[in-house]
């Protein structure tokens, strides 16, 4: 029986399950890959749709994750997990021998097992150690990282990750406060940023851009995404799809980057302009995007921001 006071690890409710499954146009002889298993509710999806000769790579960064992945899938033959990100996705699927893939999903941002469980340290609710790490068997956490960071380099992550408007005020509190005294805390960190801030919507907590912006530089996590996004459709095979299903700003900008560049419209580009104008060929078509169903946002909040986009290469 799960006690009321731990949450439930193995829970995370699955963001747009039906339609990014249906977008990845499932060949049940093929090769796949889930860029971001979680908890394994889009791999448990895709295998569905897999013949015996069909194959699952996953990747996460996260240890739970793939110790749940291989308690949840470890006898299944067609199933391989990968510990670590999926960055270096084509060194993985060559090393796998899995080249080419027919189907990439990647469902981005953390799960509810690492907001939930207050020791992660993701969740702003919570009073945890400030962590933040996706991998927490290596790097540096959140508190290692606010603890050396200069005020200028703070100032630019809560304003490019954060998008936060207070940037300098809450960058320069930080830097002052640790002086006197580390911050260790989730807790702390949140009322250092009320207590700086005159004005804020009451009914939004004010650390919450904070502390997407602490989590995306402490993972990487558009750097990641960038890297992954350079070979990516070189691993494709010939109508191999993508699907992108993404939460926040950044993350929707560079895919929307990425697929612009390799889609029709894009032939007159010049990709070697000093010395003479090739003309690119798009790669890709693009097959469909949309938000998440009013349905769907009702029933699960944490997916109230979510937004789909599929590709084909061609
Ligand atoms: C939203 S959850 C995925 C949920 C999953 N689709 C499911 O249905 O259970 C995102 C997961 O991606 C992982 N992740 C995020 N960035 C990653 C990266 N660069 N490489 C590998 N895993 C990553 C996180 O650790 C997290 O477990």
């Amino acid at each position: 029986m799960i006690n009321k006071q731990t949450p439930d690890t193995s829970n995370h409710i699955s963001v747009m399950l039906d339609e990014s499954i249906a977008g990845l146009n499932i060949n049940p002889n093929g090769r796949y890959v889930d860029a971001t298993f979680g908890r394994g509710g889009h791999s448990a999806a895709i295998l569905d749709k897999l013949s015996e000769k069909g194959s699952l790579l996953a990747f996460d960064k996260d240890p739970d994750a793939i110790a749940f992945a291989k308690k949840r899938f470890g006898k299944d033959t067609r199933f391989q997990c990968h510990h670590g990100s999926y960055s270096d996705m084509f060194e993985v699927v060559e090393a796998c021998g899995l080249f080419p893939v027919d189907g990439i999903l990647f469902d981005l941002g953390v799960s509810s097992p690492q907001l939930d469980v207050a020791e992660r340290g993701f969740s702003h609710d919570k009073d945890g150690p400030l962590d933040m790490r996706m991998d927490n068997s290596k790097g540096m956490t959140a508190e290692e990282w606010l603890d050396t960071v200069s005020e200028a380099e703070l100032f630019e992550v809560l304003k490019k990750y954060g998008e936060e408007k207070c940037s300098a005020i809450i960058a320069k509190a930080i830097i002052e406060n640790r002086t006197n005294q580390k911050i260790n805390c989730t807790s702390q960190l949140v009322k250092l940023i009320q207590d700086n801030l005159r004005y804020y919507q009451k009914n939004k907590n004010p650390a919450t851009r904070t502390f997407q912006a602490i989590r995306i530089a402490v993972n990487d996590e558009l750097k990641d995404l960038e890297k992954v996004l350079e070979r990516i459709i070189e691993l494709l095979n010939h109508n191999g799809r993508i699907v992108f299903i993404s939460f926040q700003s950044l993350e929707h900008k560079i895919i929307k980057t990425f697929i612009k560049k390799h889609t029709a419209g894009n032939e007159d580009v010049d990709i070697n302009s000093s010395v003479m104008t090739q003309r690119k060929s798009p790669q890709l078509k693009r097959i469909g995007r949309g938000g998440v169903s009013s349905f769907e946002r009702k029933d699960n909040r944490r997916s109230r921001s979510a937004w789909m986009r599929i590709v084909e290469k061609i």
